[in-house]
């Protein structure tokens, strides 16, 4: 079969990569979790002092970003992509509630945006990619074969994060974890630059009712369809 570019965007927590992972590797295609490079940069500007409670130093961050080096390296105990920021792997650093807080902040300026988004184009050039995040079907990506825009209601979306949070030890209150959800969700829909919105072309799938097995197949079956067509 044919290889084609997966876009999937959506809003925050909808289970993106999930579905992502699980269809790359069926496919035996390359995920990328573009999220992930937000995250290691907002870390990197956390790091450096360029954003705190109160203040972002938006310049220092865009003139430091030439020395901002972001790269997957494969992991074969977990069949995907681990991120490294300038040669250390961040995976477990870029998930925390502190860098949910700000990331959103930071995917706001485009001089970011335009430096993912050419590394981000770069990495789908030989197709056979699934790609997720918000601007993948309108922006990185928008003549991919196949995009899926995925939503949820916002407590479903909320709980299923306090739950990854609560399982890798992070002490965090339900109600902190709904109110960053919120936020980022009206952040990222409202942006100047690249909002998170749905490519007219894209399948949308609800899935507060959907378990991961249904939503997979559903999708799989999409994705058939479109690679016969071709
Ligand atoms: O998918 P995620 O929650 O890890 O993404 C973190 C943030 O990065 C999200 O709030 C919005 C931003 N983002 C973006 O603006 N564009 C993308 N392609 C991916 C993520």
């Amino acid at each position: 079969m044919k290889k084609i570019t997966i876009a999937i965007d959506g809003f925050s927590s909808t289970g993106k990569s999930t579905l992502a992972k699980q269809l790359a590797q069926h496919l035996g295609y390359v995920y990328v979790d573009t999220g992930a490079m937000y995250r290691a940069v907002t870390l990197f500007a956390m790091e450096n002092g360029y954003i705190g409670a109160d203040f972002f130093d938006k310049e220092s961050l865009v003139n430091s970003l030439p020395f901002i080096n972001l790269q997957f390296h494969f992991n074969p105990e977990l069949g995907f992509g681990e991120m490294y920021l300038n040669g250390t792997n961040v995976e477990r650093e870029i998930r925390t509630i502190e860098v949910s807080g700000f990331v959103s902040k930071i995917a706001e300026v485009s001089e970011v945006r335009a430096k993912l988004v050419e590394q981000q184009q770069q990495m789908g050039k030989g197709k056979g990619i699934v790609m997720d995040g918000r601007d993948i079907g309108t922006v990185v990506f928008p003549d991919a074969e196949l995009k899926i825009f995925m939503t949820a209601s916002p407590h479903t979306r909320a709980q299923r994060r306090f739950d990854e949070l609560q399982e890798k030890g992070q002490d965090v209150s339900f109600e902190a974890v709904l109110k960053n959800v919120v936020e980022r969700d009206h952040i990222d829909t409202h942006r100047e630059d690249s909002p998170l919105r749905k490519a007219t072309d894209a399948f949308e799938i609800d899935n507060s009712e959907l378990d991961r097995d249904q939503q997979f197949a559903k999708v799989l079956e999409l994705v058939n369809l479109r690679s016969k067509t071709l």
